[in-house]
């Protein structure tokens, strides 16, 4: 089961890397996913600049075919968020609305960060994935107080691994069953 880890900030200075590493390793000792890394900031994609509808699937970009690639191959995805305004940061809206198929009947779960753990975002961000036929996980890691330019390095705690835990377990069951589903549809 192949698990993409999407870190959503790009910000110079950024928590989220920090915040990103620490998934990446726990979820790598502590789940049955193979997991890889895409990290906006690398992936580097331009504001949304094809032409054609994403549900035609018919890109005309490099970027857009190797992102395409990229989310097509995975089972589930991780998505590593803060909270800008109390809502999406735009490189997620950006990233999610360049492909449409590749995400379908997959599942997502969520580790938020920031002054309320992104709790606010994560619900907008269940609500855009739905869209897309993509199955939210509502338990999600928060991880409250952890936010840049106050907190420079992130320590993680117990309760921060129970919920990884949690939520990783329940996102494995979902993409197990969403697998079947998808060779079925
Ligand atoms: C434009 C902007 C808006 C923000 N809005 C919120 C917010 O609504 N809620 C919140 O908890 N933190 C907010 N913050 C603070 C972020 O939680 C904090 O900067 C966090 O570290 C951002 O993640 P990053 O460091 O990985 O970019 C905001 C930060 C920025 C730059």
């Amino acid at each position: 089961m192949k698990l993409e880890i999407i870190i959503v900030s790009t910000r110079p200075g950024r928590i989220g890397d920090q915040v990103g590493a620490w998934i990446t390793k726990y979820a790598k000792a502590h789940s049955d996913f193979d997991i890889s890394v895409a990290d906006l900031n690398e992936i580097n994609l331009p504001m949304f600049d094809e032409p054609g509808h994403p549900m035609k699937g018919k890109y005309q970009n490099e970027h857009t075919k190797v992102w395409s690639q990229r989310i097509n191959q995975a089972d589930a995805f991780v998505v590593v968020t803060p909270e800008y305004n109390y809502t999406i940061p735009p490189t997620l809206v950006n990233a999610i609305d360049y492909l449409h198929h590749e995400w379908k009947h997959k599942a997502v779960g969520f580790v938020g960060y920031g002054g309320t753990g992104a709790v606010r975002a994560i619900q907008t961000e269940k609500l855009l994935f739905t869209n897309l036929n993509v199955m939210p996980i509502p338990y999600a890691v928060n991880l409250m107080g952890v936010h840049s330019p106050a907190v420079t390095t992130f320590v993680p705690e117990e309760a921060h691994e129970r919920a990884a835990d949690r939520m990783l377990a329940e996102l494995h069951l979902w993409a197990t069953a969403l697998k079947t589903l998808r060779a079925t549809a």
